[in-house]
C-alpha cells in the first residue's frame, strides 16, 4: 500500500525534485486491521504535506517499525520544521502555520484533521515531532491483524 501511494505521488514529488524513499519495503510486510482506503488517505495527506512543506530537492522517508501488537508508520521530511507553539494545533480544522506562505501552496488546513479523525476511528494514535531547520516527522500506529 505504501508503494502504491508513492507511485501515485511520484509526479508531484518530481515537480519539487523531492525523492520519495521507502525504507526496507521488501523486508517489512505487515498485515494490519484497517480500512485500506482510509489509511491510504492518511498516507497521501501526510506525504503531500511533506512534499509541499518540506525542502525543494529534499527527501521524504517512509519507515515502518514492528511494535509487537502494533506497527508504527513514520513519514519524515527534511524541511524547515514547525515551530513548537504550533505543534499542538496543527491537527485542528483549518489551522495553518504560515498563512501567507502556505496560501501560495494552496490547501485549506483540513488534511491533518482528517488524518487524526481516521486514526482515532481506528482506535490508534498519531504524533508529530519537529525540529526547526531539520525537519518534521509524523508517526501513527496500526493494529496488526490476528492471522491464526
Ligand atoms: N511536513 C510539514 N512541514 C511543515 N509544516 C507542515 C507539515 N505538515 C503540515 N504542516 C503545517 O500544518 C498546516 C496544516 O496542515 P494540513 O494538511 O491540515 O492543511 P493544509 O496542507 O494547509 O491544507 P490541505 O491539507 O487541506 O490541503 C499546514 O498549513 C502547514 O502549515
Ligand atoms: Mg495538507
Amino acid at each position: 500500500m505504501i508503494l502504491d501511494v508513492v507511485d501515485q505521488l511520484e509526479m508531484k514529488a518530481k515537480k519539487r525534485n523531492v525523492s520519495l524513499v521507502v525504507e526496507d519495503s521488501r523486508l517489512s510486510r505487515y498485515m494490519v486491521e484497517a480500512d485500506v482506503e482510509k489509511i491510504k488517505q492518511v498516507l497521501i495527506n501526510l506525504m503531500v504535506n511533506a512534499i509541499k512543506y518540506g525542502n525543494e530537492d529534499g527527501e521524504v522517508l517512509v519507515r515502518t517499525f514492528d511494535m509487537d501488537e502494533n506497527i508504527l508508520i513514520e513519514v519524515a521530511d527534511n524541511g524547515n520544521g514547525i515551530p513548537q507553539k504550533h505543534l499542538s494545533k496543527i491537527f485542528e480544522r483549518f489551522y495553518r502555520v504560515d498563512k501567507s506562505r502556505d496560501r501560495e501552496q494552496g490547501g485549506s488546513g483540513l488534511g491533518l484533521s482528517i488524518v487524526k479523525h481516521i486514526i482515532e476511528a481506528h482506535n490508534q494514535s498519531i504524533n508529530v515531532r519537529s525540529t526547526i531547520g531539520t525537519g518534521t516527522t509524523f508517526s501513527f500506529t496500526l493494529k496488526k491483524a490476528n492471522i491464526n
